[in-house]
């Protein structure tokens, strides 16, 4: 720890579990990133709520007025309230819809997908729905990804993975639940080697230096 810190903005669609990760690493001192906004797609996310009492500003774009879509709005309204924040790194914390950054934030997006991409991910399969069709496809091996951003569902390049085996007796509770204790030490992990300065992209290629 110790490098300058970042300022973090919070994209997320739901309970926020995620955002409070990272707002709980931060204040231990394990995590040198400030969450300076968030951005929720719904209006009821309780995630705006655990924002709220952290003392972080929030603002609400809600999915459902952009259904149909095609123009891109939906992620213009987002890039405009991000431009009003000194925004190093756009995390996506259980954000549930495809987020087309503005140019200047290419390299600084960060995704969390509760599976070892390129499986079980992609439009539709998100939450609930991965740990299903984990299961019912007999995968022996889920786990987490965290990876950059980039205008295609789940599929920017990998910054870090691990593994989780499925259990015999699994439901979709019991494994999202193993899954998510990986996802709580792997994203601020990630976070981390970016305030650093230690991820260097190169194709579809993170290295780690
Ligand atoms: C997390 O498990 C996250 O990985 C997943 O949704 C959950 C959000 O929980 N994200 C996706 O499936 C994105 N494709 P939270 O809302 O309580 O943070």
């Amino acid at each position: 720890m110790g490098a300058k810190k970042i300022n973090l903005a919070v994209l997320l669609s739901g309970g926020g579990r995620t955002l409070q990760n990272i707002i709980d690493r931060v204040g231990e001192g394990k995590l040198d990133a400030k969450v300076v906004v968030v951005i929720s797609s719904r209006e009821d996310a309780y995630g705006l709520v655990r924002a709220k009492k952290a003392g972080i500003e929030t603002h609400v774009v809600p999915h459902k007025l952009y259904k149909g879509d095609d123009a891109g709005s939906f992620s213009q309204e987002i890039n405009k309230i991000l431009s009003g924040y000194p925004i190093d790194l756009i995390v996506m914390a259980g954000f549930m819809h495809l987020f087309k950054a503005d140019e200047r934030y290419k390299g600084r997006v960060m995704n969390i997908h509760p599976a070892l991409i390129p499986s079980f991910c992609g439009k539709g399969c998100y939450g609930h729905h991965v740990h299903q069709a984990v299961l019912n496809y007999g995968a022996k091996v889920s786990g987490v990804t965290v990876h950059f951003a980039d205008d295609v569902y789940d599929h920017g390049p990998i910054i870090l993975q691990a593994a989780v085996a499925v259990k015999d007796d699994d439901t979709p509770d019991t494994l999202a639940a193993r899954v998510f204790a990986e996802e709580c030490k792997l994203y601020p992990r990630a976070i981390q080697l970016f305030a650093e300065g230690r991820l260097e992209i190169k194709g579809r290629r993170v290295y780690i230096k």
